[in-house]
């Protein structure tokens, strides 16, 4: 059932129009399907082959024949048709699918008495049979019939054509769509629900009507997504001279969503928690998601709609060029340092883990069994990483240059990898060649840079040492075309002028003197390498990997005292953020490795200091500093030990956090105090940027456990006049157990209870604490009466949220995995996606101890037997087994 990029092969058959037509009903849903079809290639006529899942065919017609049992072959998965007509013809289909009951949100189902649609990936074979593949493009129009009460408002993609009433209180809307698209992208949505509307002239002076629909009472939360639809449709002309092309543009919010949003054309439909936000029920962290996410869909009206995938083993070729965008989109709305930092911590936590482990695959991947399980951190963030990379190899007008070509060639078009790396090369007239490994080779590149000074001759040199670990399927690997960015410190931190390089035995000049220039892209492209800069007047201290130019793990000689310097000094913000990261993840392994032999802990007072001459810093950002002051995750320096342990990592950053709570609580309570702020709330850098500082300090004050800071933090609690606030607040209190968390827990439930976003970030904050024993508390919430285990991002909050915090995941009496194995298996009965995303956790099994690896995998075989199991679950049990 495995499925592989190197079998694919050019469909037989092409559809050219597609008329739908649905008739909603509360216990079956008629779904009519009108398709012209054309044979792509001459010659005898071969079988047509449509997919298709839990539906029930009730008739099938030939340019107007009905078709015989014998005419067909329908099986589990599909409508064959032996021989159909040798040229064009009419297919006529009808089925019969039962929405309400569809807990799988793939399809058509109901989400609060809504119908709504999920087609990506493969999801519109459960609502018709089709080539549901992506290089079938086709114009489709859609008439929607349903009760006028139940369900006043009918969407789907395009344009309204027609509308009207039917008899028996029943009414339609015809809906065209004049671009050609895939079937992923197809859409419909039909409920009561409102819209706040807005309008959008495009930079050729169209007007375009946007519309997002909520129940009626989310409207009033809708400005923040329409402030960022508008922002991101102005971004996309300034930055790509990308222009809106339909008259009309349609977001829809849903609570029960699998996955964050969908791109379908020009009716995005959003998991309502990247839609509705207001201060009081929405956090600076929502804010910036939901500016993001609105942004990343539009984008995809050009990359993804226009130019779609040939085949979904392409899919980084709209989600890592998404991903891309919608980074930039909001660097340019806010910090861009900032932005840098948190999406190469969220690649570190969360994509090196994957490289590193048996479900890692490239960019691109090979093959699969479930594609669903590859909308993963590798495909989106990776990949985007992968994008940026040609952005800093060719320039920010080369970039363009690649992508107005791209366009240019492939508008209307499915496309592979290579079509977007021939446009960017094409156009820069670039010689990439060995850069397209990005896309097949998986695990991330290790690499070793030693570097020596020679005063005699002024030369310095910097040697690369490249290692790509295997990874599964793939033992051996190509070394990589890996740009490093950097730049050359002086004593007095000034960047030196860089003059030439020597390289292979070749010089190249870098700057004459006229101009002098202090950043430079190395080329590493061989297993080893080695760079000369010459006229260096002194030893210098090198800012390597500048704006993390590269997704790879880099490995210096530095010493702490060349990174207590990069860290005060260099003018790349991005590396001043990394040396504090890089002295962090030193002192914890060293302090992991203390505690292992059960030696006392003790801090380097060089290190704490450090920390204070950021967080009293006046000329940095605000925003900068609460990320230089916060230590990397447990997940991370896990990451870094040849066995994961758990609790010793957990005890020495419970540790340091206390020592440095201790050591400057003064200057923490300073930043609280002076970050405080009584004006209402607006979402701009400025005024996040103090959020950010005041409550990551506040966190550091609530660690120490002391009833007098315990009093401030409940008094930031009561008089937070928006959600950032006191959300942060309530999560600083939960870190202690006891009465004072058990009191404020209730009552912002009992504030709370009304609405189910809050009420969701709630369960996670429980669901995540490392307080001991914290999975008797997670399983009584299952039984709270706010918790459902169909709605996805209930389950993400309360069951995701516990599998991140590995004291309590991975506790050593099993507890957590017997936890998770049950709940997999009760879940992939209702909705697989879910299911297989939940047992991920267990897939990095094998970084544990003996103990630990064997209940694990108890587990995991458990699941593996069960009957029934879903094709996702099965595919990642049954490759953390293997691997
Ligand atoms: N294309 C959507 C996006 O914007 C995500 C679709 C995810 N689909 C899935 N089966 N997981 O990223
Ligand atoms: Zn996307």
């Amino acid at each position: 059932r495995e499925i592989f990029l190197k079998d694919y092969k050019m469909p037989d058959y092409l559809f050219d129009t597609v008329d739908l037509r649905f008739d909603l009903g509360e216990d079956k849903t008629i779904v009519s399907s009108k398709i012209a079809v054309l044979s792509r290639v001459e010659g005898a006529p071969c079988p047509l082959v449509l997919h298709g899942s839990d539906l029930k065919l009730l008739s099938i017609k030939v340019d107007g024949k009905e078709l015989k049992k014998e005419d067909f072959h329908l099986d589990h998965r599909h409508l064959t048709l032996p021989s159909p007509p040798a040229s064009a013809f009419i297919l006529e289909i009808v089925t019969e699918i039962y929405p309400q009951k569809n807990t799988s949100l793939e399809g058509l189902f109901k989400s609060s008495g809504n119908f709504c649609t999920q087609c990506e990936a493969e999801g519109f074979r459960k609502i018709t049979f089709y080539q549901d593949r992506p290089d079938v493009m086709a114009r489709y129009t859609c008439r929607i019939v349903a009760d006028k009460t139940l369900y006043p408002v009918l969407l789907s993609n395009g344009n309204l054509l027609e509308q009207g009433d039917l008899e028996g209180d029943k009414h339609y809307a015809l809906w065209e769509d004049p671009f050609k698209k895939p079937s992923y992208l197809f859409a419909l949505v039909a409920g009561q629900l409102e819209s706040r509307d807005d309008k959008f002239i495009t930079c050729s002076g169209r007007e375009v009507q946007l519309r997002i629909w909520t129940p009626s009472e989310d409207v009033p939360k809708t400005a923040h997504a329409m402030y960022s639809l508008k922002a991101a449709m102005k971004w996309d002309e300034d930055v790509f001279g990308l222009e809106y092309d339909l008259e009309l543009f349609n977001i829809v919010a849903v609570p029960d969503f699998n996955m964050g949003a969908m791109e379908n054309k020009s009716l995005n439909i959003f998991n309502s928690k990247l839609v509705l936000a207001s201060p009081e029920t929405a956090t600076d962290g929502d804010y910036a998601a939901i500016l993001g996410v609105i942004g990343h869909e539009y984008f995809h009206n050009w990359t993804g709609n226009r130019v779609t995938c040939r085949d979904w083993f392409q899919l980084s070729l709209k989600e890592g060029l998404t991903v891309f965008r919608d980074q930039e989109f909001s660097s340019d709305m806010g910090s861009r340092t900032v932005k840098r930092i948190a999406d190469v911590s969220r690649l570190r936590n969360y994509q090196f883990p994957q490289d590193a482990g048996p479900m890692a695959h490239p960019v691109r991947p090979h093959s699969y069994i479930k594609m669903d399980n590859f909308y993963t951190v590798t495909v989106y963030e990776k990949g985007a990483e992968v994008v940026r990379m040609y952005k800093t190899l060719l320039g920010s007008s080369g970039f363009r240059k690649g992508m107005d070509l791209y366009f240019k060639r492939h508008d209307g078009q499915a496309v592979t990898c290579e079509d977007f790396f021939a446009a960017m090369c094409d156009a820069n007239d670039a010689d990439l060649s060995s850069f397209l490994f990005w896309y097949s080779q998986a695990g991330t590149p290790q690499v070793r840079v030693t570097s020596s000074y020679d005063p005699d001759a002024r030369m310095y040199s910097l040697k690369f040492n490249q290692e790509v670990p295997p990874t599964p399927d793939q033992p051996v690997k190509e070394p990589m075309f890996i740009p490093i960015a950097l730049g050359l410190l002086d004593s007095n931190g000034k960047d030196m002028p860089l003059t030439c390089v020597y390289h292979d035995g070749v010089q190249q000049t870098i700057s004459s003197n006229d101009q002098p220039v202090c950043k430079t892209i190395l080329h590493v492209k061989k297993k080893e390498e080695e760079f000369v800069f010459a006229n260096i007047p002194e030893r210098p201290i090198p800012s390597l990997l500048r704006d993390y130019s590269a997704p790879i793990r880099l490995d210096s000689d530095l010493t702490d005292s060349d990174l207590f310097f990069l860290l005060a000094h260099d003018s790349d913000e991005f590396n001043r953020w990394e040396a504090g990261q890089v002295l962090a993840r030193k002192l914890m392994l060293s302090l992991v490795a203390d505690f292992q032999q059960n030696k006392s802990l003790s801090l380097n007072p060089k290190f704490v200091e450090g920390i204070r001459s950021i967080l009293c810093n006046t000329s940095l950002d605000k925003e900068f500093i609460a990320k230089a002051i916060t230590l990397p995750g447990e997940g991370e320096i896990m990451d870094m030990m040849t066995v994961a342990d758990p609790d010793a990592v957990h005890a020495v950053r419970v540790f340091i956090k206390k020592q440095i709570a201790l050591n400057l609580k003064e200057d923490l309570l300073a930043t609280v105090i002076n970050n405080r702020s009584s004006e209402t709330y607006v979402f701009d850098h400025h005024n996040m940027a103090r959020r950010a500082l005041k409550n990551t300090s506040l966190a550091y004050l609530a660690s120490l456990d002391d009833p007098e800071l315990t009093d401030l933090v409940l008094h930031e609690y009561k008089s937070a006049t928006n959600l950032t606030d006191q959300f942060a607040a309530l999560a600083a209190i939960a870190q202690n157990a006891g009465q004072v968390r058990d009191g404020v827990l209730s009552d912002f439930y009992t504030k709370w209870q009304h609405d189910f976003l809050v009420v969701n970030k709630w369960f996670a904050l429980q669901a995540m604490s490392d307080i001991p024993g914290n999975v008797t508390n997670v399983q009584k919430l299952l039984s709270h009466p706010a918790f459902d285990l169909r709605n996805p991002n209930k389950v993400y909050s309360l069951i995701g949220g516990f599998c991140g915090s590995p004291v309590n995941f991975h506790a050593k009496d099993g507890s957590g995995y017997k936890f998770l194995g049950e709940l997999v298996l009760q879940l992939d009965k209702i909705n697989p996606q879910v299911a297989s995303r939940m047992v991920s956790a267990f897939s990095r099994w094998r970084r544990y101890d003996e103990h630990r690896q064997a209940l694990a995998k108890a587990q995991l075989e458990m699941i593996i037997s069960a009957n029934g199991l879903s094709d996702n679950v099965y595919e990642i049990a049954s490759k953390s087994l293997a691997a």
